[in-house]
């Protein structure tokens, strides 16, 4: 049986991004009509690691009521279980296993997307972990390593555990961020296993989502870097989905929506090159979205001070931008 949330609802997840979807990034969410539940970005595991200090501020102190699954990337099975004893003592939806990361040095260390060239360890891991723990467990998975043909066998190896939910990002790790998303594997995925299966990938819009939904039958969607460029998204795809009006974000939310970014920056140990670096990871996205043609991008690339970084967005956003209808 489905949570109430699928059957009612649009599902809606936010996918974990390293760097960017921090605390912060999730509590301004909060005000912008958030997703239905975040997934942490991974937390590395290895025979020294531990629950560091943002994972235990993010459990304990963000602001949203939304479900938070916590996000693991490593091989060894009995460090998995040595973490996993520590989140038991938080509220946590899942634990999530990455099993699509394809960064060449996250790679070379056999974790991440290499896994899925290492079915059995993947086995290994959902199983220490299910047979010792109560949190229910996740996967993030791409659809192959080097390519799609490697799914079935993927799919048969998931199909092995009593999983709480499958995120299908719908391309190979091989094929890095460039390769076209097939979301037919979705299809297959959704087809094959007995839980929700959640579709990711290269989803820009509110429209999109819902098209993605209908076409794959999944049970929801994840969506990244959309959500960095424009944090309205998960309102807009469920107001959508309910035929009614999607948000129109003006230029003052878009303004105030980096203010309460910036704000978060505010009081912490950083100079302010720092600082501002930190907050242009997220206005950079925008400004690509809202002004692909103009100069409000090739201006945030090269801020170098928080006054400046205000100084541009409030020129762009409060004097000149109209929003598309
Ligand atoms: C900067 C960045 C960091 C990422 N970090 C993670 C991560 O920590 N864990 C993970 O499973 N995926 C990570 N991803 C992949 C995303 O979760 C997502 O699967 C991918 O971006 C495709 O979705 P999108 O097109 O909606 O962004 C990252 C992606 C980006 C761009």
């Amino acid at each position: 049986m489905l949570p109430r949330k699928h059957q009612e609802k649009f599902f809606t997840s936010l996918a974990p991004m390293k760097g960017l979807t921090t605390r912060h990034f999730m509590d301004t969410l909060c005000d912008c009509g958030e997703p239905d539940e975040y997934i942490s970005e991974f937390l590395r595991v290895h025979p020294t690691a531990t629950v560091t200090s943002d994972v235990i501020d993010l459990v304990e102190n963000r602001k949203s009521m939304a479900d938070l699954s916590i996000q693991l990337l490593g091989r060894e099975p009995e460090h998995f279980l040595r973490i996993a004893k520590v989140l038991q003592h938080y509220k946590v939806k899942s634990i999530n296993l990455n099993c699509g990361c394809p960064m060449p040095k996250i790679g070379k260390k056999g974790v991440g997307g290499t896994l899925l060239t290492e079915l059995n360890i993947i086995d290994d891991i959902i199983s220490i972990l299910s047979n010792n723990i109560d949190i229910p467990i996740s996967v993030k998975t791409r659809i192959g390593y080097k390519s799609s043909k490697e799914f079935d066998i993927i799919l048969s190896h998931l199909l092995k555990h009593k999983l709480s939910t499958v995120y299908v990002h719908a391309r190979t790790v091989k094929g890095m961020y460039g390769e076209p998303v097939d979301f037919e594997y979705v299809k297959i995925a959704k087809a094959a296993l007995d839980c929700p299966v959640i579709a990711n990938g290269d989803i820009k819009t509110a429209q999109e989502a819902i098209n993605v939904i209908k076409e794959t039958n999944a049970d929801g969607v994840m969506i990244g870097r959309a959500a960095v460029s424009n944090p309205w998204i998960f309102r807009q795809t469920s107001e959508l989905a309910n035929k009614s009006q999607a948000f129109i974000p003006t230029g003052k939310d878009y303004f105030s929506f980096i203010k309460k970014l910036q704000s978060f920056s505010e009081g912490r140990n950083l100079t302010d090159f720092q600082k501002t670096s930190s907050i242009k990871k997220y206005v950079i996205p925008i400004a690509d979205s809202v002004d692909p043609l103009g100069n409000f991008p090739y201006y945030i690339r090269r801020v170098t001070t928080l006054q400046d970084l205000t100084n541009i967005c409030k020129n762009f956003f409060i004097k000149k931008y109209e929003p598309d209808e």
